[in-house]
């Protein structure tokens, strides 16, 4: 069972996908998460995230089982992580990764969550179940505002909400794997829910397309 989660930044995609994930024993992958790991390494290593040389070196030599999940949750590494996105060889380098995660979860699970933009078009197509999660872009940036005052971020709220449309359009206008909900992708929207409710409304969906 592979369970395809795609949506915008800070939709609560993460947290839904780590709840499924919880909630049916499956193994989850966020795979935003590759593609920031991958900015880092490039900025780590003195060049511009546009440098597609150095990206793609970094995308090769990535090791999933070695990112550092605190250096990579920033707003410049996500507004980087956007830029090396857009590179089709980067996203190759990658994409296999991502289907063995997909279709052979590790410590034998019986499925897997996976997270991302183009999760239900481009990696796993065949998925059984594909959620498109959105909210509004003023409801995301406040939730992501929140999160990084939380881990003591000064950044302002309307700094927070430019990134997110920045990053929104970059991930939409691209040539290679834009975000946009598969066909068969069910709709969920979580401008008005609590992290509760998003949860059983997903529960909802899954249940009734099993
Ligand atoms: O999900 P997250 O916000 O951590 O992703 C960071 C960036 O990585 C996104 O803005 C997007 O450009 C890119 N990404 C992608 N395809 C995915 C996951 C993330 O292009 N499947």
């Amino acid at each position: 069972m592979i369970i395809a989660i795609d949506g915008p930044a800070a939709a609560g995609k993460g947290t839904l996908a780590r709840q499924i994930a919880d909630h049916f024993g499956y193994a989850y992958l966020d795979t935003g998460s590759l593609y920031r790991a991958v900015a880092h390494a490039v900025v780590k290593a003195g060049k511009e995230p546009g440098d597609e040389a150095a990206a793609l070196k970094a995308a090769k030599e990535l090791d999933p089982a070695a990112i550092d999940p605190k250096a990579i949750r920033t707003g410049e590494i996500g507004q980087a992580a956007s830029i090396v996105a857009a590179m089709q060889p980067v996203r190759d380098a990658i994409l296999a990764f991502q289907r063995n995660f997909a279709e052979n979860p590790p410590g034998g699970a019986p499925g897997a969550v996976l997270d991302g933009r183009d999760i239900g078009t481009v990696v796993c197509p065949e998925a059984e179940l594909k959620l498109f999660v959105t909210a509004s872009p003023e409801v995301r940036a406040h939730r992501r505002w929140l999160e990084l005052k939380n881990s003591g971020s000064k950044v302002s709220e309307t700094q927070v909400l430019e990134e997110v449309r920045e990053r929104d359009k970059r991930d939409r206008e691209r040539a290679h794997s834009p975000l946009l909900p598969a066909a068969d992708a069910h709709l969920l929207d979580t401008s008005d829910l609590s992290i509760e409710a998003a949860f059983k409304a997903a529960l909802a969906i899954i249940e009734s397309g099993r």
